[in-house]
């Protein structure tokens, strides 16, 4: 079995990997490839926590993954993450464990990649502002994912703590070295969202974070937060305006996103104002982009076979590249 941390996986797998692992992962789980039941959730009231299993199976690709994730708010400033994380690859001919990989590093760069897959195949050629509003642990790898779809000319960054929105400005800076454009803190949430041609959502917000009327015409947007039925992070307004909506799994962001939900109970959109899944899109059964005009909104809520194909392309690398550490 490989054992494979963070800086083995940077080592070998690039944010240009990951997208195409979850183009695939979208493409197999459209077309009713991927076997994933109901996650198991075990609560922990005691500590005020949750422990979280969430296993898929893909026979096509005879790989199974379990992703073990612990959900435990306590743990905020207390130098620890608050959703630890692991990933189990099971070889499908046989089950053994493959792999254990670090689940946190995984699900930020499958999550950055939902978004750069979107942004591929739906946003226009050309585009020179990218945003994301919310700076927490998720968000470095979203403008990875920007960064690496479109060649942009400034990045805009907003959270509702401006103190570490400069913060993750200045490390986005480092980070990315190779970027030529400006990475900057906005001072306003109007500052950032006005003239973005892609636009990420990407916080623990419960209610609208953005005006939709300002988004501008010919936009995408990619909102990644809002897991639960009553969060909400999209103003309602944007669904109106925009003329396709597209999502992970329809039928996981019917039961988990208030973002859908909300106005879909409200009546202020219809499931005839869905256009489908991206995994259609990445199979050319649906279309994508049609007007340089369109206002394109994505949402995920994350879905199990991106941490399968994910994993699994990791672990190709790594034995071929002989990184990680031996163990059994
Ligand atoms: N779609 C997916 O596959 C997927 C995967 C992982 C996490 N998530 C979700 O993404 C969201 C962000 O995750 P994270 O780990 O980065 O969280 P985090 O707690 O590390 O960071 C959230 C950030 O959002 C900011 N924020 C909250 N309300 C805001 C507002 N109104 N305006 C601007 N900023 C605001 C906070 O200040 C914080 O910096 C969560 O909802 C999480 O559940 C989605």
């Amino acid at each position: 079995m490989l054992l494979l941390s963070k800086d083995d996986i940077r080592r070998v797998f690039s944010m240009t990997d990951a997208i195409r692992a979850d183009k695939e992962a979208f493409r197999l789980f459209s077309a009713g490839q991927c076997k994933v039941p109901l996650r198991t959730q075990i609560k922990a009231p005691k500590y005020d926590g949750t422990f979280l299993f969430m296993p898929a199976y893909i026979p096509a690709l005879d790989y199974s993954v379990e992703k073990i994730v612990n959900i435990f708010p306590r743990n905020s400033g207390k130098n620890i993450p608050t959703a630890p994380a692991q990933v189990l690859l099971i070889d499908g001919t046989n089950g053994m464990i493959a792999a254990i990989l670090d689940g946190m590093y995984l699900t930020q760069l499958r999550t950055g990649a939902a978004s750069g897959a979107a942004f591929d195949l739906l946003a226009r050629r050309e585009c020179r502002k990218g945003t994301v509003i919310g700076t927490g642990s998720q968000a470095a790898a979203q403008v990875e994912a920007m960064l690496t779809v479109r060649i942009l000319e400034q990045i805009h960054v907003f959270d509702r703590n401006p103190r570490r929105a400069e913060q993750f400005a200045q490390q986005m800076r480092a980070s990315f070295p190779y970027f030529s454009g400006r990475i900057v803190a906005s001072s306003s949430v109007q500052d950032a969202v006005c003239d973005a041609d892609l636009l990420i959502t990407v916080t623990s917000a419960e209610t609208p974070v953005f005006d939709g009327t300002l988004v501008k015409a010919g936009a995408t947007v990619s909102c990644v937060g809002a897991y639960q039925p009553r969060m909400q992070e999209m103003d309602p307004r944007l669904l109106c305006r925009a003329s396709k909506i597209y999502f992970d799994s329809q039928e996981a962001v019917l039961a988990e996103a208030g973002d859908i939900i909300i106005p879909l109970r409200e009546g202020i959109i219809t499931e005839n104002d869905f256009t489908g899944e991206l995994g259609e899109v990445v199979a050319g059964t649906i279309p994508a982009r049609e007007s340089e005009n369109e206002i394109i909104v994505f949402k995920t809520v994350g879905i199990a076979a991106q941490d399968l194909v994910t994993a699994m392309r990791i672990y190709d690398k790594s034995v071929a590249a002989g990184i990680g550490t031996q163990w059994l």
